[in-house]
């Protein structure tokens, strides 16, 4: 079986806690069906992967130089939640509100309830829990930590084509929960708000939900019918270094990150109107399968240089593909989108929570963010209708808290 994005570390490999083996057949298959999606920049590895277990029974380690739920297998619920600090917030006030999630953190993901939970027994299946928190903008001079702010750690500049709801942009701390039951997820987002009362509120939310692994592996069919999240970089090999901070970045942010979240409204109404051949030349790839137009299956890389019998390019110059291909090794970074459908009374609101992870967002996504923004005809269909920025702290060792060597 290959693994996603060739995997060297065995990184996101659960940990079995009871029953091994017992129903990881389908699982392990899914890990098959992910398998290898080729990008522009090498081959994949291949390695045999040991089945997984149960999706109840999963635990993620959270001790690491990293921390989870970013090269993992995405499970198919996630929310995210911002919270803004509350008035009058100051260094202390961050330190106390990261050791109480550290903890709180600690003990949700190994199935434990928090210390102040009132329903534990809903903690008592990880179902593959990972929280992962990350620090807004403001955060750093809130605290005072000028010193210790990474330069890309600001707003994205502003895009022709989008349409930025304040009420869905921005925050200064960051949770993403994503497990595979909406239970474990709806129970730990619950118990880390109760927790921060006083010091942070939330500021949005935004649930997401998508296919199991079994379907697609790391990809998923959006809403669009479309097949995405094929192309991305060897994040658990030799790309490593794009989606996690290196020794010669921002000092203290070593196997950190950033995380990019773009919540995009799309247009399912006006995607109905259009037929099954302007759909795949928006994009450059098939609807059936998800693989290029110019042949191949899934993961064969998109050849975007081939013309057709007339002449003319297969993929349309303003492809969604074609649009965002790297045109440097620098500007690839890990997708790890959720739909999301908000269903208030009769109205209902569809569109992906595309969340991405890099090393430095202003140098690998911005460029492809701004030729999405210049032409891309999937711009039909879809607005950014909400942006944020946060940095996504380094992981942590047992007895300390996230962000501590940071807070000082
Ligand atoms: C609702 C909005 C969007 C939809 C429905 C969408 C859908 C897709 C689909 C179906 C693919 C082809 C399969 C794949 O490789 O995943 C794709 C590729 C890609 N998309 Fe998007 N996408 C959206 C927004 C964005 C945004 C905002 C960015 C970045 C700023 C982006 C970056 C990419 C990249 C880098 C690729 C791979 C390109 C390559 O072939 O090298 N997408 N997207």
């Amino acid at each position: 079986v290959a693994s996603p994005s060739g995997d060297t570390e065995g990184a996101g490999r659960p940990r079995t806690t009871r029953r091994t083996f017992v129903g990881g057949g389908l699982l392990a298959l899914g890990a098959s069906a992910g398998a290898g999606a080729a990008h522009a920049w090498g081959g994949d590895s291949t390695q045999p992967e040991p089945p997984e277990p149960p999706a109840g029974e999963m635990e993620r380690p959270f001790h690491g130089e990293r921390q989870a739920g970013v090269a993992e297998d995405p499970p198919p619920w996630s929310t995210l939640v911002a919270f803004d600090l509350t008035e009058g917030a100051d260094r202390e006030r961050v330190r106390r509100v990261m050791r109480i999630w550290t903890d709180d953190i600690r003990r949700l993901m190994s199935g434990r309830g928090t210390l102040t939970d009132q329903e534990p027994e809903l903690a008592a299946r990880t179902s593959g829990l990972t929280v992962t928190v990350g620090w807004g903008p403001r955060l750093f001079e809130v605290a005072g930590l000028d010193d210790v702010r990474p330069h890309w750690a600001k707003p994205l500049p502003e895009f022709e084509h989008e349409d930025l709801d304040p009420a869905y942009s921005g925050g200064d701390l960051v949770l993403q929960i994503s497990a595979y039951s909406p239970v474990t997820v709806a129970h730990a987002q619950r118990q880390l708000t109760t927790s921060a009362v006083g010091i942070a509120t939330p500021r949005w939310v935004q649930p997401g939900f998508r296919e199991p692994m079994e379907y697609h592996g790391w990809s998923m069919r959006n809403l669009f019918g479309q097949v995405d999240g094929t192309v991305q970089p060897r994040f658990r090999g030799a790309d490593a270094d794009l989606v996690w901070i290196g020794p010669d970045g921002p000092a203290g942010w070593q196997h950190g990150s950033s995380m990019v979240v773009r919540r995009i409204a799309m247009d399912l109404d006006g995607w109905d109107r259009v037929g099954r051949t302007g759909r795949e030349n928006a994009i450059g790839r098939k609807l059936h399968d998800g693989a290029p137009l110019t042949g191949g299956t899934t993961d064969t890389p998109v050849d975007l240089s081939a013309t057709g019998d007339n002449g003319l390019p297969v993929v349309d110059g303003a492809a969604h593909v074609r649009r965002a291909a790297a045109t440097t090794r620098q500007e690839q970074f890990l997708r790890r989108p959720y739909t999301y459908q908000d269903v208030v009374g009769s109205v209902v609101r569809t569109g992906l929570v595309f969340v991405t992870y890099q090393a430095d967002p202003v140098r690998q996504f911005v460029p492809v963010q701004r030729r999405l923004a210049e032409a891309d005809l999937m711009n039909l269909w879809t607005t950014p209708v909400g942006s944020a920025v946060f940095a996504v702290l380094p992981g942590c060792a047992s007895g300390r808290y996230l962000g501590q060597d940071l807070l000082g």
